[in-house]
């Protein structure tokens, strides 16, 4: 970083290069312009000096920015700090690496890239002397992942629990006041919470991705996105959520890792009761908490959008600037693995939907306890039943389910969100 130019009152002024320049990259191009007295107080100043496109003549409000699709033109612009705004694995991972290679720091934004390959890229980074920064790749609008990161301690609590996705957070409270999937999901699309090409955060592939980072982040590189049990919203039904509501709780996206009692992960909805913090939090609100009882510490704030990831994004380039390091991801040797650990849902509570049962509430809570799985609440609405289980593992939980669908009737189980206690 020694030739960036430095002008009169100390500020380092910085030619940035955007690698993308959709909803993320204007909103820094944006972002650069609206902050620049904010940033000049932390001695950082600068501007985007080209970005590489896949349509150079689409229109977007980039003006002072040279748009190409040609990377060698691209890379003859000499940048000082390169911003990856891409999305996905490649070609960003073979971009990152080019320019990681000549000794320029990037920063990201990009979950996809840092869950799959963040810990090699870091790596290169190490080796040629430069840095990766991807603090707007988790939770972008509460930049939590330094803070952990730089704190052992909180981040070795192993008990990991979040709302992590703002989209499926959006879908599902909409879901919660009787509108169907689609309808919720359309509206999240005209809000701008929603891509329209949003499969990522309904299947929870997204939330698999961030909950990836936050372990590696923790210690344990061996995990993967596919090690974790999930499951997506697109087949919740309002009548889910009408039984939920009956027995006091709320269906909602969440993320949940044990690494330190037992194992156990889920992504995927979740029953919430209403004792639970994650009750209150709604629409596209973030939250994770790390650690148990007294232990937990908890964040939250607003579900990334282009607006404050491009803050989160502009926050790292001044890291960069100042040559701080970022948070770093464990080497291989470094690594404590734990993802055999993560591949079933930990042992608890289950809420059950059961669809068109003929039998009644006695008969249903006898059934269950004659499978080892005992009903500790009904509730029924036009022949649907809503049950919360006694605490028992999942085996036991996929075979009662297995019994019930041998007796013709639907039932989908999703596991209850512990509450936290001192
Ligand atoms: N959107 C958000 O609210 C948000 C929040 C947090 C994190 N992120 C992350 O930020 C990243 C960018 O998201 P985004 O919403 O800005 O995506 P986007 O709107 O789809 O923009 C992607 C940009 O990359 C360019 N591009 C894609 N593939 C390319 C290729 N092969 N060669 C050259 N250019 C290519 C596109 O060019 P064209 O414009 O010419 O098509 C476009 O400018 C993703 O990793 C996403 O997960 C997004």
């Amino acid at each position: 970083m020694s030739g960036i130019a430095t002008n009169r009152v100390g500020v380092r002024e910085l030619r940035i290069g955007l690698l993308g320049c959709g909803m993320v990259g204007q909103a820094v191009v944006r972002a650069l312009e609206a902050s620049s007295g904010r940033l000049a107080e932390a001695g950082v100043g600068g501007k985007c000096v080209v970005a590489l496109v896949r349509d150079p003549d689409r229109p977007r409000a980039t003006s002072g920015v040279a748009l190409t699709s040609d990377l060698e033109t691209w890379h003859q612009h000499g940048v000082d700090v390169v911003v990856e705004a891409l999305g996905g694995v490649e070609p960003a991972r073979t971009l990152i690496a080019r320019v990681l290679s000549s000794g320029i720091p990037v920063v990201t934004a990009n979950k996809s890239l840092v869950a799959a390959h963040g810990l090699e890229l870091q790596r290169l980074a190490a080796q040629r002397g430069t840095a990766l920064y991807f603090e707007a790749s988790v939770l972008a609008g509460v930049p939590c992942v330094n803070t952990l990161a730089r704190r052992p301690l909180a981040s070795g609590r192993g008990h990991w629990a979040g709302i992590v996705n703002g989209t499926s957070h959006f879908v599902s409270s909409q879901m919660a006041h009787g509108r169907g999937f689609e309808d919720a999901l359309t509206e999240a699309v005209a809000r701008g919470y929603a891509e329209p090409a949003s499969d990522a955060d309904i299947s929870g592939r997204d939330a698999a991705e961030k909950l990836t980072i936050l372990l590696h982040l923790a210690g344990h590189g061996d995990v993967t996105v596919d090690d974790f049990p999930r499951r997506g919203i697109g087949d919740l039904e309002p009548w889910h959520f009408a039984l939920a509501g009956r027995l006091a709780g709320v269906l909602k996206p969440v993320v949940m890792a044990d690494t330190a009692a037992g194992g156990g992960a889920w992504v995927g909805p979740a029953f919430v009761g209403q004792s639970h913090p994650f009750a209150q939090i709604t629409g596209v609100t973030n939250i994770l908490s790390v650690g148990r009882g007294e232990a937990t510490v908890t964040f939250s704030g607003p579900g990334a959008g282009p607006d404050v990831t491009a803050l989160t994004v502009l926050d790292d380039v001044v890291e960069a600037a100042s040559g701080r390091a970022p948070c770093s991801l464990p080497s291989p040797e470094a690594s404590v693995p734990v993802a055999r650990h993560l591949r079933t849902p930990k042992a608890g509570a289950w809420f059950l939907a059961i669809d068109r049962v003929t039998s009644s509430a006695g008969e249903l809570a006898e059934f269950l306890s004659g499978n080892h799985l005992p009903a500790l609440a009904l509730a029924c609405e036009d022949q649907r039943f809503g049950v919360l289980t006694a605490p028992a593992r999942h085996s036991t939980l996929r075979a009662a389910v297995e019994a019930i669908a041998a007796s013709g009737v639907r039932a989908t189980w999703w596991p209850v969100l512990e509450v936290p206690r001192g």
